[in-house]
């Protein structure tokens, strides 16, 4: 992302250079000089001058800032800078550069000159660029006081919790981590977790890039309740502190009652989740929160044949995420590619969620198990499917 936008601020700055400024630029042709209008495109306004098409110049803005003095417009919108220069500060809308007025708007600011070299990462109101430098997290740069592979006892409260955790043998504090949770299914233990890999994803950790971790439940028959978010909360927060973790690229993961606990995870830890990957999941049968309507990266892996938590179950948790991960809701509407029933699985993408929050959806036959396999293979896809969706990050 950092590279994307390098390379926009380099085209919009020659962009920058010449007088006038119109959509058209951008696609070869000049601006036009005067104001007749004899084709409008998805593009823009086109006039024809000296036997040429040009592009309308792009309206003024509705307020006036420095920038305009420049020829440029105002930033309508955005407060995100992405170039500061002597003139003031840049920000790009409708890929060209607006100007942002901050309370020294008059510009010369020459204290800032080490940004004009180096473009800031964009920022937003809410969650990350994709490919964003790491946050690291209060616990860089301590010594590593949990052991690299096996468990631990975490106290919260009254309670006790063992924890499952596994951490690259060639650790090094000063590095951020991505963080995993394994999250186990009713009946399973977070040892069978680590035993299986967490969901088979460690085995893919070949840069040794990744923490694992997968808490114990509450031990009762139904292992996640209302009082495992704060247990979570909590763990995080010590694990953030103990090691050193990429705060922005933290996952969790799961099986049926756990895949249920990650997708409740994913309605109000968004801020300090990044995905979730949810394997065999419902919207409901569990001790639920509120949704906060904010978006987060989703997966989730659906069998056909599933009748504990059946398609339309799964189906319907999917959809009250993408209802959130685009504008108005609208990539509800948009239809997913499904695996043909009996033949390989389908992993999809969806195309009109706000990339940053990725969604993907795969399905193929099969019952109430996570590690669905195409036919005539040992090895179950879903590991590598997820694998490819946390990396997106
Ligand atoms: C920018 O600041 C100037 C001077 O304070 C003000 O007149 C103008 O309305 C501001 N424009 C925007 C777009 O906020
Ligand atoms: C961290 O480990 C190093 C090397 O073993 C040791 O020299 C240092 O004292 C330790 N620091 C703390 C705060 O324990």
């Amino acid at each position: 992302m950092k590279f994307a936008v390098v390379l926009t601020a380099i085209a919009a700055v020659a962009a920058k250079a010449s007088a006038a400024s119109c959509f058209s630029q951008k696609l070869g042709y000049p601006c036009c000089n005067g104001n007749i209008v004899v084709y409008t495109d998805s593009d823009g306004k086109w006039g024809v001058e000296n036997g040429q098409w040009c592009g309308m110049p792009n309206g003024q803005a509705a307020t006036s800032c420095w920038a305009n003095a420049l020829n440029y417009p105002c930033c309508k919108t955005t407060t995100e800078v992405v170039l500061t220069d002597n003139d003031g500060k840049w920000g790009i809308e409708n890929n060209e550069w607006c100007g942002i007025n901050s309370s020294s708007s008059s510009g010369n600011n020459n204290n800032n000159n080490q940004q004009q070299q180096q473009p800031q990462e964009p920022t937003y109101s809410f969650g990350y660029a994709l490919k964003n430098t790491p946050v690291p997290s209060s616990g860089c740069g301590k010594n590593l006081s949990l052991p690299k592979t096996g468990s631990f006892e975490f106290k919260w409260g009254n309670n006790k919790r063992t924890v499952r955790i596994d951490i690259p043998d060639n650790y090094d504090k000063s590095k951020p981590y991505r963080l995993v949770f394994g999250m186990h299914c009713m009946g399973g233990w977070a040892g069978g977790v680590q035993q299986e890999g967490y969901y088979g994803l460690k085995p893919l950790d070949t840069g040794k890039t990744t923490i694992f971790v997968a808490p114990e439940g509450n031990g009762q028959q139904l292992p996640w309740g209302e009082a495992d978010y704060y247990m979570f909360d909590e763990l995080l927060a010590k694990l953030k502190g103990d090691l050193c973790i990429d705060e922005s690229r933290v996952f969790s993961t799961g099986f049926s009652y756990g895949s249920m606990f990650s997708n409740g995870l994913s309605w109000n830890h968004q801020k300090v989740l990044r995905g979730v990957a949810v394997y065999e999941t419902a919207e409901r049968n569990i001790w639920l929160p509120k949704h906060t309507g904010e978006p987060i990266g989703w997966m989730g892996v659906l069998g056909f044949d599933d009748g504990l938590c059946t398609p339309e179950m799964g189906r319907h948790a999917r959809d009250i995420i993408l209802e959130h991960n685009s504008e108005n809701g609208a990539a509800v509407k948009e239809r997913a590619e499904e695996a043909t029933p009996g033949g390989p699985h389908k992993c999809y993408d969806y195309k009109t969620v706000d990339q940053r929050f990725p969604v993907r959806w795969c399905t193929q036959s099969g019952g109430h198990l996570w590690d669905h396999k195409d036919p005539g293979q040992y090895q179950s896809w879903v590991p590598q499917a997820t694998w490819e969706f946390i990396n997106k990050f």
